[in-house]
């Protein structure tokens, strides 16, 4: 088998299951935006359901992440939602020119999400995993997730 375009290792471990979980998610959809885009060449309708799946993906975990801050008053709280919103912002901003016939789905922007959610999970994300365990979150589920049940596609 070829490595996928993003590898999940478990230096991406926040430590606390569900968060890893719902990073998995995001990982496999930007592999697959890269399997069918770039490596297959699929439509721009395929293309765009990807991509869609993937904003709409982010824009949930970021809530979820966001909700644990503040119930938890997580001290980063401010920096990271900005980190957040800033790429919720660029990444609508991008799926805006593509519908508009001014950009596409190519090896730059696949490598720039890449980039991103590695270096988010790796410098942000994993700030926040010790924090909340110190305040009483479970590493481990003792049931499935609401978010795995409700997102067939993925779980
Ligand atoms: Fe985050």
């Amino acid at each position: 088998m070829t490595k996928p375009f993003v590898e999940w290792t478990d230096e991406l471990s926040v430590g606390i299951e569900e968060i890893d979980e719902q990073h998995k998610v995001l990982v496999n959809l930007i592999n697959r935006l890269f399997d069918e885009t770039i490596v297959h060449q699929a439509n721009a309708t395929v293309m765009d359901e990807i991509l869609h799946e993937l904003i709409e993906y982010t824009v949930i975990h970021f809530a979820v992440e966001e909700s644990l801050f503040r119930i938890f008053h997580y001290p980063g709280t401010e920096s990271h939602t900005h980190h957040h919103d800033e790429l919720k912002a660029q990444v609508l901003d991008i799926q805006k020119k593509i519908k508009q016939g001014e950009a596409t789905v190519n090896t730059e922007l696949l490598l720039f999400l890449k980039r991103w959610l590695e270096h988010h999970i790796l410098y942000e994300d994993k700030l926040y995993g010790p924090f909340l365990l110190s305040q009483g979150v479970k590493s481990s589920w003792e049931k499935k997730s609401w978010l795995g049940k409700i997102w067939h596609r993925n779980s």
